[in-house]
């Protein structure tokens, strides 16, 4: 199933922290992209701001770590049925810091996105996560950073990118107030990812995302 061509578009959040592109994408969605919506809010930590908001917009937040099953491979089954039994089109991470299982990624190869508050492939990879992304972009003398929407590969921080935007740093940034600075441009670009991906034709060769011509024939 192509995502362009579904007629409604299911998707689960996985989180891990506060919530707010979670949350930014739903009020998206319900007020302008009705196609596309939440059914499940998924992830590794209880009583985190996400968990509210998935409360307060009624979508089913569930816990769901390897600590809690008598094997890895009992996880990734469960994961794997409880996202397939929900018809779920779409993973859309959002903050979500646990690395996904490679069998999940299988299950849905270019079905799950990335958000990443720098300008990969540069600030990716290990460590580079929150308010670290943002002191390393400062101390290394950037003068831009910005937001990226990529689907998720074996390849961590790596997948092919969907979206750019760049987001200047000014001179007198504190990581804080850069940080919150490409979180708003975060919250404009994720909804335009989700929308794009979703409405029109597009490709993945090798490690490159590219919008096709529904016309055109190769
Ligand atoms: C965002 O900066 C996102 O880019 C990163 O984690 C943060 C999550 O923030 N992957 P929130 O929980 O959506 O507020």
């Amino acid at each position: 199933m192509n995502l362009w061509e579904s007629g409604s578009l299911n998707i689960a959040y996985f989180v891990s922290g506060s919530g707010s592109n979670f949350q930014n994408l739903e009020d998206y969605f319900r007020e302008k992209f009705p196609k596309a919506s939440g059914k499940l809010v998924i992830s590794d930590k209880a009583g985190i701001g996400a968990q509210e908001r998935a409360e307060n917009l009624g979508i089913p937040f569930i816990i769901l770590k390897p600590a809690l099953f008598s094997s890895q491979e009992a996880y990734e089954h469960q994961l794997i049925s409880l996202l397939k039994d929900n018809n779920i089109h779409l993973i859309c991470l959002a903050g979500y810091l646990k690395k996904l299982p490679v069998s999940l990624i299988e299950s849905f190869r270019h079905r799950i996105v990335n958000i990443h508050p720098a300008l990969l492939p540069s600030f990716g990879g290990k460590g580079m996560y929150g308010i670290h992304i943002h002191r390393a972009v400062i101390e290394k003398g950037c003068k831009i950073t910005g937001v990226t929407l990529h689907f998720v590969t074996e390849n961590y921080d790596e997948g092919p990118i969907i979206l750019q935007e760049a987001v200047p740093v000014l001179q007198e940034d504190t990581p804080e107030e850069l940080q919150k600075r490409v979180l708003t441009m975060e919250h404009q670009l994720y909804p335009m990812a989700v929308e794009l991906i979703s409405t029109q034709p597009w490709t993945v060769t090798g490690n490159t995302f590219k919008l096709t011509d529904p016309h055109e024939k190769d």
